[in-house]
């Protein structure tokens, strides 16, 4: 690498840190809530908010795909969110990670960080880790590969190719294969894995980089029973420690989600893209407004 591109590459290290630190309401560290002094670029959750969504529209056309949506997901938590085709959920994590930019509206990270400010790659860089319904993991490289180049993942280019992961990484490495139920198949191509295990390698590998929000969109639709049940266990295992938010329209899975884990789960029903209901899955599940939108008119 040449000694311009090498100054270009530190350049532009400098202006995303810049521009990280600008999103934020005010530059510097702050005075947060019970006097703690947060850093730039770190995430506030002391109001217990990991992510705010307040009267975001988004149009299409004329046609609105997200109307004045308001949804907060509290730190920590695992959040399902359900809603017929077309009711705007991938539009909203389309919103939440830099894809798409509303019409009008807000999206914080933690009460300080404006992602509306934010372009999508410097949205990962923060800690929000996004799962699409098609895996997409290397086919070429074999699990293990996979898993060691996500943890390069925001490396420079020359750091990323002198990259040898240390004693450590190697341990998270072999503790993520356990985890992903892939700890016999490190060294099979990616591309020879089940649908399933692929989902599996893809979550993996967006762990690798410790998001502390993950936003899944339907992470189950291919998946055997067992599969299912597995990746529900998995899920269910991250809850406190990582924020989620789990788009599905299988409820078998839903309710697997629902009972695990901590009492009390939330179920948000998205429709024509604001909030319909939202509360216990036996709750909205016996709500009329969302029987009749389900069943049809
Ligand atoms: N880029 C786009 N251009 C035009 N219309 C769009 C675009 N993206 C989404 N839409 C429309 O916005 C609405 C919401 O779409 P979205 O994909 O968010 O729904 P969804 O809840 O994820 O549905 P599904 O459950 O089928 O995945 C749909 O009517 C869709 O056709
Ligand atoms: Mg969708």
């Amino acid at each position: 690498m040449t000694p311009e591109l090498m100054q270009a590459g530190a350049k532009a290290r400098h202006d995303h840190r810049q521009r990280i630190a600008a999103s934020h309401g005010t530059s510097g560290g702050r005075e947060a809530a019970y006097g703690r002094v947060v850093q730039e670029g770190e995430v506030d959750t002391a109001h217990g908010a990991i992510l705010y969504l307040d009267d975001i529209t988004v149009s299409f056309d004329g046609f609105k795909a997200l109307d004045a949506l308001t949804l907060s997901i509290g730190a920590g938590e695992l959040r399902c969110i359900i809603g017929p085709n077309g009711a705007g959920k991938t539009t909203m994590m389309d919103v939440i990670t830099g894809k798409t930019r509303p019409d009008v509206g807000k999206a914080y990270f933690g009460s300080t960080i404006d992602l509306l400010r934010l372009r999508e790659n410097e949205i990962a860089s923060i800690g929000i880790g996004r799962k699409f319904q098609k895996p997409t993991v290397f086919e070429y490289l074999t699990v293990f590969e996979n898993l060691e180049l996500a943890l390069k993942a925001d490396r420079g280019v020359r750091a990323s190719a002198f990259f040898r992961p240390s004693g450590e990484q190697l341990d998270r490495i072999g503790a993520m294969l356990t985890l992903i139920h892939l700890k016999d198949r490190a060294q099979r191509i990616a591309g020879l894995l089940s649908h399933g295990q692929k989902q599996w390698l893809e979550i993996g590998m967006l762990l690798m980089q410790d998001p502390k929000l993950l936003l899944l969109d339907e992470p189950v639709a291919g998946m055997t029973d067992e599969e299912t049940e597995r990746t529900a266990e998995l899920f269910l295992s991250l809850e406190g420690d990582h924020s989620l938010v789990v788009v599905e329209h299988d409820m078998k899975f839903i309710g697997e989600l629902t009972q695990g884990g901590t009492n009390g789960k939330k179920v948000t029903v998205l429709h024509e893209g604001s909030v319909l209901a939202e509360g216990l899955l036996s709750d909205v599940q016996a709500n009329d407004k969302v029987v009749e939108v389900y069943l049809g008119r």
